[in-house]
C-alpha cells in the first residue's frame, strides 16, 4: 500500500505515526485529514509539511463528502483512523463529541472505504476497551469488551462497527488496541506530560485517589512501528493488541519524573478520584511480536527520558500548547477537586 489516509495526523500518536513513514518509508504518499480540536497542533508536524508525499487538509471525518472526494483525487488505497476524542476525563464531562466522531465518523469512513473498495481499513483502537483488570492477568485479543468510560464505550463500538463491516461485506480491517502511549507531541492533559509540565512549573502534581492504579506504558514510537507492520504485514480481519510489558502505578511514574527533572515529592497531591477509573491495564502483546515480529525499541526507563529530554528542550512547543484553552480546561478539570 502506497498510498494512504492517515486521521487525525496532527494529534499526538497520528503526528508520530506521519514522521515515521515520512522518515523510514518514503515511498509512501500521506494524505492527513484532520479538524485540528484543541488536541490537533500543525506544529506537531513542522518541517514535514511542505512536501510532495505528504498532504495535509483541514477536515472532519463526519464530512462524507469531503473524505470521499480526497479519496477519488490522491487515488487513496488504505484508511489508518487515528481521528478521535482521546480523553477520559473530558469524556466524563461532555460524552456527546466522542459518540460524533469516535462512532460516527468512524461509520462515516467505513462506508466510504467499502464504496470505493479501499485495500484496508485499520482502526487504531485502545486496550481501554476490555475494561478493567484485577491484580492478575493481562488483556488478549479474544477478552470480552467491556468499556467502562464514555471514551472506551465509544472506541468499542468504533471496533464492533469495523468487525461488523468485515463480517457482513467483506471490508478487509484491522484493528489494534494499544496500551497507555507517552511521548514527544502529547497533549498535557494526559498524565505523563501533565505532570511534566506541572514539575516544571513547580506545581503540584494532582495524583487521582490513592495513585495505585496501573497502567502499561508503550513509548509512542513503538506503537507506531506496530501499526506500520500489521498496515503492511497483517490478513485482514485481524486484530492486535499493542503494550510495552511496562507496569507502572501513576505514583511510581511521578516519582520517576520528579527525580529526573530534581524536584521535591512534596509536590505530589492527591486530589478527588476519577469517577469509575480503571484499576489495571495489561496487554499481552504475543501475537503481534510472533505474527508480524514487532518489539518495542525502549525500555520504559529510557523511554521517560527521552520524552522528558524532549518537553526540556521543546518549551515553546509546550508554551504555545498550554495557552488560551488549556488555562481554562485546567482551572475546569482541577479547580475544588
Ligand atoms: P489526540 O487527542 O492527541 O489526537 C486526536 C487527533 O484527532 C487530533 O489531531 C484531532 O484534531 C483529530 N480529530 C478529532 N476529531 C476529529 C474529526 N472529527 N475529524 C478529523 N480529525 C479529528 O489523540 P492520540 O492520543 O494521538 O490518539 C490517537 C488515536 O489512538 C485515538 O484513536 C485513540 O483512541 C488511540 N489510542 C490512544 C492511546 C494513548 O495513549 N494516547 C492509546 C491507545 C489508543
Ligand atoms: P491518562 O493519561 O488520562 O490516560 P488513561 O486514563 O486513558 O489511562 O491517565 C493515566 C492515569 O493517570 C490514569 O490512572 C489516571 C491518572 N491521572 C492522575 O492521577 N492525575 C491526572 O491529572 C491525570 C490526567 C491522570
Amino acid at each position: 500500500m502506497k498510498r494512504i489516509l492517515v486521521t487525525g495526523g496532527a494529534g499526538f500518536i497520528g503526528a508520530n505515526f506521519v514522521r515515521l513513514v515520512l522518515d523510514e518509508h518514503p515511498d509512501t504518499f500521506v494524505l492527513n485529514l484532520d479538524v485540528l480540536t484543541y488536541a490537533g497542533n500543525l506544529e506537531n508536524l513542522k518541517g514535514y509539511t511542505d512536501n510532495p508525499i505528504h498532504v495535509f487538509v483541514k477536515g472532519d471525518i463526519c464530512d462524507a463528502d469531503l473524505v470521499a472526494n480526497l479519496i477519488d483525487e490522491h487515488k487513496i488505497e488504505a484508511i489508518v483512523n487515528f481521528a478521535a476524542e482521546s480523553h477520559v476525563d473530558r469524556s466524563l464531562v461532555e460524552p456527546g463529541v466522542f459518540i460524533e466522531t469516535n462512532v460516527k465518523g468512524t461509520l462515516t469512513l467505513l462506508k466510504i472505504a467499502l464504496d470505493k473498495k479501499l485495500e484496508r481499513f485499520l482502526q487504531v483502537s485502545t486496550d481501554e476497551v476490555y475494561g478493567s483488570l484485577g491484580a492478575d492477568g493481562f488483556f488478549t485479543e479474544t477478552t470480552p469488551l467491556s468499556p467502562n468510560s464514555p471514551y472506551s464505550a465509544s472506541k468499542a463500538s468504533a471496533d464492533m462497527l469495523v468487525a461488523a463491516f468485515g463480517h457482513s461485506w467483506g471490508l478487509p480491517y484491522n484493528i489494534t488496541r494499544c496500551s497507555n502511549n507517552y511521548g514527544p507531541f502529547q497533549f498535557p492533559e494526559k498524565m505523563i506530560p501533565l505532570m511534566i509540565n506541572n514539575a516544571l512549573n513547580d506545581k503540584a502534581l494532582p495524583i487521582y485517589g490513592d495513585g495505585l492504579y496501573v497502567r502499561d506504558w508503550l513509548y509512542v514510537y513503538d506503537h507506531c512501528t506496530a501499526i506500520w507492520n500489521v498496515l503492511t504485514q497483517a490478513r485482514a480481519g485481524t486484530i492486535y493488541n499493542i503494550g510495552g510489558n511496562n507496569e507502572k502505578t501513576n505514583l511510581e511514574v511521578v516519582r520517576l519524573i520528579l527525580d529526573r527533572l530534581n524536584k521535591p515529592e512534596s509536590l505530589i497531591r492527591h486530589v478527588k478520584d476519577r469517577p469509575g477509573h480503571d484499576r489495571r491495564y495489561a496487554i499481552d502483546s504475543s501475537k503481534v511480536m510472533r505474527e508480524l515480529g514487532w518489539k518495542p525499541t525502549v525500555t520504559f526507563e529510557e523511554g521517560i527520558n527521552k520524552t522528558i529530554d524532549w518537553y526540556l528542550a521543546n518549551t515553546d512547543w509546550l508554551n504555545h500548547v498550554v495557552s488560551g484553552q488549556y488555562q481554562q480546561y485546567y482551572e475546569d478539570m482541577y479547580s475544588g477537586r
